[in-house]
């Protein structure tokens, strides 16, 4: 195929419309607005449906008017792809089509008392890790549609009247984008809900039962690369345009990094950091706490891909605090400035469990501290921790992922704004005593997306040379400067100081 794909990139924070020119996947128009955050509690994060269609349309009309300086129209765009902030849960009324309640994101953790019932019910946090890779967590949707069936009367009339349905983020726009003749999303997201069997992938009886989840109310499981239907939304800047790809926004960072085979792995560094690395067609069990997730799935025909995942709750969101709440730091972007002006972190290790920790601690009940404060310390040594505990949570995972997946990972791939610190690089190659591989264009998401779209409409992905066709994506190497020893020993400090933040909330 040639001619141009669109890319929907809905985040936990912005939302982006971007623009590509295929084969070569030149980005040549995209728009992004933030998106409002909306936290009712400590611990609650919601989002409001309504606003992400309208930012869609706004954001997919101010890329399509750059497009015309480009000697491009909106009739050049053959297809659109959709990737998404995963788990975050949105129920709706399939007659009004009007949202139940506002999306629960996937941070949110009201639905931890949920949690404990289910665990008391079943024995075992991991009794479901066998059939669908993950725990039992706040983080996944099941917990999420259970505590607005439990708690919001408009969501149980809706479903005891057969009117309501739910999904992740990609449903809603799909639902919106075909005017509601499409309820239906891909397997990476369906292996975020805690409702899909990995091995059938099909929403699994047991599980249906257990949160009492009726499959009616859900989106039909496609692959992340088939062509889904034609956007006839009114008033829509798309209206026309067809829909071919949906994929999880980490999963598409993965592919968009071409980590296609077994052992390659790559971290996201946004305001919290995912880490995925490809195993090939075999789901790889964890027993380190570590996710087994649908890496990708290129076609309905096309064989599953799989990939073992660690995420770190806090990361950007660590220096957005030192900025916001501590206004230690004028802005995110000085941290690399202020951490430069001490050589080290004197000794001093910040844990930034502001919600517990997930992989491979799970601890709900962690929080955060900042631990080796003497009279000496100054800020500089404490966002220099801060830039340090990203690569610490990223290091504990890799740990597991080295010990459990049998590939040697021999470099980490490395997106997202956040990368955008040369710093933090070098600090992240220093900790883990391996090359990060930092790519200059930092939105790998959006990209992921536009080749599952692309693939569906024609391009052949397989015969795609990244080396000729990506000539434009360059590359920076951070190279590890350490020696083991002295890797060892701070990691062992690091490790002191996480338990340290373990069970503070006692409930
Ligand atoms: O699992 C949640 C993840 O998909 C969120 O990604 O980049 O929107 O924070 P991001």
């Amino acid at each position: 195929m040639s001619g141009l794909v669109g890319v929907i990139d809905e985040g936990t924070k912005t939302l982006s419309f971007s623009i590509y020119t295929i084969p070569d996947f030149k980005e040549i128009a995209a728009h992004v607005v933030e998106l409002c955050l909306i936290s009712p509690k400590d611990g609650w994060y919601e989002q409001d449906p309504r606003e992400i269609m309208a930012s869609i349309n706004k954001c997919a009309e101010e890329a399509i008017k750059m497009l015309a300086n480009q000697g491009f129209s909106a009739n050049d765009i053959a297809t659109v792809g959709i990737t998404n902030q995963r788990e975050t849960t949105v129920v709706w009324d399939a007659v009004t089509g009007k949202p139940l309640y506002n999306a629960l994101l996937w941070k949110d953790i009201r639905t931890s008392t949920t949690v404990e019932k289910i665990v008391a019910k079943v024995q075992d946090p991991n009794h479901f890790r066998s059939s669908t890779g993950l725990p039992i967590s706040t983080y996944f949707s099941a917990l999420k549609i259970r505590w607005l069936r439990d708690n919001v009367p408009e969501v149980r009339k809706a479903m005891k009247e057969g009117r309501c349905k739910a999904g992740t983020v990609d449903s809603w726009i799909v639902w919106n984008l075909t005017n509601g003749a499409l309820h239906v999303t891909d397997v990476t997201n369906a292996s975020r809900t805690l409702l899909m069997n990995l091995e059938t992938q099909n929403w699994d009886p047991e599980l249906l039962q257990t949160f009492e989840i009726p499959e009616e109310m859900l989106p039909s499981i496609h692959s992340c690369s088939e062509v889904f239907g034609k956007i006839t939304m009114d008033r829509s800047p798309l209206r026309g345009m067809m829909l071919s790809g949906i994929i999880g926004n980490q999963q598409a960072s993965l592919l968009g990094q071409m980590c296609v085979n077994p052992g390659q792995t790559k971290n996201t560094y946004r305001s919290g950091c995912f880490i995925l690395c490809n195993t090939g067609k075999k789901p790889v069990f964890s027993s380190h706490g570590l996710l087994t997730t649908v890496a990708y799935k290129l076609g309905p025909q096309a064989p599953t891909i799989y990939a073992i995942e660690g995420a770190v709750l806090v990361a950007g969101h660590a220096l957005s605090w030192l900025q916001s709440k501590m206004r230690i730091l004028p802005d995110v972007k000085d941290a690399k400035r202020f951490a430069e002006e001490v050589p080290t972190s004197g000794e001093v290790y910040f844990v930034p469990a502001f919600t517990g920790l997930y992989a491979p601690y799970w601890q709900p009940n962690a929080r955060g501290i900042i631990i080796g404060l003497t009279q000496f310390t100054r800020k500089n040594h404490i966002v220099r921790a801060a830039l340090e505990s990203i690569c610490f949570q990223t290091l504990d995972i890799l740990e597991c992922m080295r010990q459990e997946c049998g590939y040697k990972i021999r470099k980490l791939h490395a997106d997202g704004k956040l990368s955008t610190n040369d710093l933090l690089m070098q600090i992240q190659a220093d900790t883990i005593g391996m090359p990060v591989f930092r790519s200059q264009f930092v939105d790998f998401t959006s990209f992921g997306a536009a080749m599952c779209a692309a693939h569906a409409d024609g391009l052949d992905l397989w015969r795609f040379d990244p080396e000729k066709d990506y000539a434009h994506v360059k590359y920076d190497t951070f190279q590890s400067t350490t020696m083991e020893d002295e890797r060892k020993e701070r990691y062992r400090k690091w490790k002191r100081a996480v338990k340290r933040s373990f069970g503070w909330v006692i409930n």
